[in-house]
């Protein structure tokens, strides 16, 4: 078994030194249809020391860098939950610093060496022999992601070393030492998979897996995600107000889950849409490099300001010196204002407009702690699931209309309406006919519209709205309401 697993891994090393390749060349296509052109600057040949006089300024070089890698690994290692003989679940206490001979050391030997089968159902090396690169997903300062198939079928996300990125260029610059320097910026990704083992959660991006070299190979770490889709902040701006608060509320599930998280009230410092992706309309944080557990000293409480921009805020300083809630106060201001402000008053429905409101003042004061933000989310989400904040709707409505059960209809005349879950016509999410009708009322081309058998996430029913129709089909789940008052232009009833 020792013996074939190296094998895999060697083959699945291979695999993924031709995928960096393949990538990069991608990468340099791509690059060459913006304003500047890929160069190819040569890096210093990988095991050159320099000539002449540079020995001393080479050997000093290396030790810093040995240094930092140390750094970065000592980082990591305070990251691993505490041993727990083999039950494998952490025991929940947040970790202090120095270093633990309690460790789950296993865990790092598996991360550092390869691929950890043990625990969970994980994908290891074997799984990437094989695969195919299908396109690239994204790139950042440190990471590259990369959708891949799997020889089983499935299709993965795998995060690699950007090597054409910003954390890879700067070290090779500073140090000349492509191979080491490889190995540092890949410490992050070994931060990621343990963060991710740790930090598991709805809204967190499933950790499918890992391949990692060992020896010269050390930077060679390929971690394997559930595949999601970048988080487009001007394609959710025009979506609806549905699917803009799911993105919300899932911020706040994630934050409240983090401020108790296993390693203690984690913030993340750097609070960028680019961070998220969506899995079937689900928010989830893909990138946890810099995520801190980590705890603000003080002496007074003048110690303990967080700084944004536009705004201060003073928190008080605890009496174990700690700044109390500064880490899931900084995650729910940078909520505020990176997601809510764009995302969450525009089109608010009419009868949760108020909470809304509440929210956007008590988040951009920094008034209510994230128990109490869930909380007020979770309201709005119950009033709209259950359709309680359609209350001031006149029952009437409906009486406008004749209803055709188990029908729907073809030949439509559409209109378009804004925003339509269809691109051709008007549709949109309803609680049920009475606010579909009262929607048809509010259109003036509308003179019937159809309740479908599909759901919003929310469970709300999608609903076209139009101007006419030439005839009606049979359709078991659906049923058309037309307009009684006019007589219907085009509607053959
Ligand atoms: N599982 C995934 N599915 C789809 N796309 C993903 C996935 N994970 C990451 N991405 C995309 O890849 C990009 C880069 O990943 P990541 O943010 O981890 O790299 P990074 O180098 O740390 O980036 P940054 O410079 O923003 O910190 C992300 O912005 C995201 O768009
Ligand atoms: C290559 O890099 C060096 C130093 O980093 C720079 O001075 C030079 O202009 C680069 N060459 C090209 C072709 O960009
Ligand atoms: C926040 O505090 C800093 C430093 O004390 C100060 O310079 C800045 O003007 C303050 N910003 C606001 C918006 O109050
Ligand atoms: C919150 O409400 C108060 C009082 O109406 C107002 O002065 C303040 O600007 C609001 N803050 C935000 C962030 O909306
Ligand atoms: C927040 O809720 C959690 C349970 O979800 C509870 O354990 C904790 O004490 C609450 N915190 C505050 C400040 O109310």
């Amino acid at each position: 078994m020792p013996g074939s697993g190296h094998s895999l891994r060697a083959a699945a090393l291979l695999a993924f030194v031709v995928l960096s390749i393949l990538v990069s060349l991608l990468i340099s296509s791509v690059q060459q249809f913006g304003a500047r052109l890929a160069h190819f600057n040569d890096t210093t040949p990988a095991g050159g020391g320099g000539g002449g006089g540079g020995d001393e300024e080479a050997a000093s070089l290396r030790s810093a860098l040995i240094y930092q890698l140390n750094e970065r690994r000592n980082e990591v290692i305070l990251l691993l939950p505490a041993d727990d003989d083999g039950t494998g679940q952490p025991g929940g206490t947040p970790r202090s610093a120095g270093l633990d001979p309690g460790s789950d050391f296993n865990l790092w030997n598996e991360i550092t060496e390869g691929s950890r089968r043990s625990h969970m159902d994980e994908m290891g090396c074997d799984s990437l022999v094989d695969m195919r690169a299908v396109e690239v997903l994204g790139s950042g300062y440190t990471k590259l992601v990369v959708k891949v198939n799997l020889a089983q079928g499935q299709s993965v996300a795998l995060k690699l070393v950007n090597e054409q990125g910003i954390d890879m260029g700067k070290c090779v610059e500073d140090f000349k030492d492509p191979q080491r320097c490889r190995e540092l910026v890949s410490y992050k990704l070994k931060k990621e998979i343990v963060l991710l083992q740790r930090l598991q959660h709805p809204n967190v991006i499933k950790l499918r897996g890992h391949c990692a070299g060992s020896g010269t190979e050390g930077g060679r770490v390929a971690v394997i995600l559930e595949q999601g889709t970048p988080l487009q902040m001007i394609q959710l701006l025009q979506s609806p107000w549905e699917d803009r608060f799911r993105v919300c509320l899932d911020l706040v599930r994630l934050l409240h889950f983090l401020s108790r998280s296993p390693l203690g009230s984690v913030a993340l410092l750097d609070f960028q849409p680019r961070q998220f992706v969506t899995v079937s309309g689900a928010l989830k944080l893909t990138d946890l490099d810099d995520a801190s557990a980590a705890e603000t000293g003080c002496a007074a409480d003048a110690d303990c300001t967080l700084r944004f921009p536009h705004r201060n805020f003073s928190l008080a300083c605890s009496a174990r010196g700690a700044c109390t809630g500064l880490n899931e106060k900084m995650n729910i201001y940078n909520a505020y204002r990176y997601f809510f402000t764009y995302l969450l008053p525009h089109q608010a429905p009419p009868g949760l407009a108020h909470l809304v409101d509440r929210i956007m003042n008590s988040t951009g004061e920094l008034k209510t702690d994230i128990n109490q933000t869930l909380e007020a989310f979770e309201h709005i989400l119950h009033l709209y699931k259950s359709g309680l904040h359609l209350d001031n709707l006149p029952p009437s409505v409906t009486r406008d209309y004749a209803v055709m059960r188990g029908m729907a209809t073809s030949g439509d005349v559409e209109y378009r309406c804004w925003p339509s879950y269809s691109q051709q016509g008007c549709v949109l999410s309803v609680h049920g006919a009475r606010e579909a009708a009262f929607i048809c009322n509010s259109h003036s081309q509308c003179n019937s519209f159809t309740l479908s058998g599909h759901k919003t996430w929310a469970g709300r029913v999608l609903a076209s709205f139009r101007s006419g129709f030439s005839h009606l089909v049979p359709d078991g789940k659906s049923e058309v309401y037309v307009k009684r008052a006019k007589a219907g232009g085009a509607s053959a009833v």
